[in-house]
């Protein structure tokens, strides 16, 4: 039986699709996560879904995109997208997103970057107001293996309390990302809507770290899925 929050990711991304892809798109960007897996289904479904070449951000949504029978491109190919569809781990008021839970944040902060248009997709635990509030893993931050002691002291120093992300098992070591680096969990407590953007300057600001899971100022959109069955965007 499908859950209430499995039936709110669709109905979200749905609608995130049907509101959002013109005629005129050609490049779409797919992020990754439990929740863009109904992006594609859904644009996998269109009549005109070869006329879409498809930029994914990760492994898992490398597959999405040729199981769904989509066309699959690559960023050194495609500088600009259309549009992108991703998920989020928590979203803020301001359209603000923790990203990376899944590891990816890097390509996906990178598409999203080249993006003309930014959409997220969410059930309605992710939309907390304020992040840090429901998300408790901390701020994913994708660093240089080699630097990720000098960074767990620098985050603390800032405040933070940070982590290495162990793999699966942990005995075989920390998780290494699609570009063949650790990711540090940081642990800010809640992230007030006016500082997410200085928080973010402050870990970018630190040799070693690739990218960190704050995307600011970057959705231009939310399509939050609610356990009654609608859906509430967000703009
Ligand atoms: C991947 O690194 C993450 O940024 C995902 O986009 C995020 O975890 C959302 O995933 P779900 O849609 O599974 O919640």
């Amino acid at each position: 039986m499908t859950s209430l929050v499995e039936k709110s990711k669709k109905i979200c991304a749905y609608a995130a699709v049907d509101e959002n892809l013109k005629p005129n798109h050609k490049i779409i960007g797919i992020g990754s996560g439990s929740t863009v897996v109904y992006i594609a289904e859904r644009i996998g479904h269109l009549p005109n879904k070869d006329q879409f070449t498809c930029i994914p951000t990760g492994f898992q949504s490398k597959q999405l995109i040729i199981d769904n029978k989509l066309n699959l491109g690559n960023l050194e190919e495609f500088s600009k997208i259309d549009i992108a569809f991703d998920g989020a781990d928590e979203i803020d008021s301001n359209l603000n997103c923790i990203k990376g839970g899944g590891a990816c944040l890097l390509q996906e902060k990178l598409v999203a970057d080249s993006a003309d248009n930014f959409i997220i997709v969410a059930d309605d635990r992710k939309s907390t107001g304020v992040l840090g509030k429901g998300w408790k893993k901390g701020v994913p931050i994708e660093v240089v293996p080699n630097a990720y002691n000098k960074i767990l002291n620098e985050l603390s120093k800032i405040g933070g309390n940070p982590t290495v992300r162990p793999g699966t098992p942990a005995k075989a070591g920390p998780v290494i990302t699609d570009n063949g680096n650790f990711i540090i969990d940081c642990d800010f407590g809640e992230i007030p809507v006016a500082d997410v953007k200085d928080l973010n300057s402050k870990i970018k600001a630190m040799v070693g770290v690739v990218e960190t899971g704050l995307f600011v100022n970057m959705a231009q959109k939310a399509y939050i899925g609610n356990a009654d069955g609608t859906v509430t965007t967000v703009s």
